[in-house]
């Protein structure tokens, strides 16, 4: 075993956790990819600009997890059907009009909210280990920008 894994006490749940979060992130990405290009309206056209670039930023979480996972020594999940069953948080589906962006921004406020409290709960996990607490308190530090860059769409 690597060093670097040896001082992973709780290697196990540390592995399974950043599963978790890294199929939230995949569907997170995808679901603002797809927000981003399905919201319309004058206030959608600015509303879709902030969807796209968190679009990436998820993408870039889950590829980060993903990193941690393999050097943990675990395997990432394989199939997209696995994600929505390992996520921690559960979006409802857009709305039936493209026009409704205030739902869209609620849904993911929610999104944004119970990823902020994964990661707060995930940070007590992994206390003794420095590198996978650094990565979730860099993601939770994003996570926290989102929620009130979107509060503030709706103010
Ligand atoms: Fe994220
Ligand atoms: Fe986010």
């Amino acid at each position: 075993m690597l060093k670097g894994q040896e001082i992973v006490k709780n290697r196990r749940e540390t592995i399974q956790a950043l599963n978790q979060a890294a199929a939230a992130e995949l569907q997170a990405a995808f679901r603002y990819l797809f927000l981003s290009h399905y919201a319309t309206g004058f206030h959608g056209q600015q509303v879709a600009e902030k969807f796209a670039a968190m679009a990436k930023e998820e993408w870039e979480h889950t590829s980060e997890l993903m990193e941690r996972i393999v050097q943990l020594g675990g395997t990432p999940f394989q199939k997209l059907s696995e994600a929505e069953k390992l996520s921690f948080s559960r979006t409802p589906p857009p709305p039936k009009n493209p026009t409704d962006w205030k739902k869209m921004v609620k849904d993911s406020l929610q999104g944004e909210r119970d990823a902020i409290e994964f990661y707060r709960k995930l940070m007590k996990v992994v206390h003794d280990d420095p590198v996978t607490n650094h990565l979730i308190r860099e993601t939770l530090e994003d996570e926290v920008k989102d929620e009130h860059d979107l509060a503030g769409l709706l103010e």
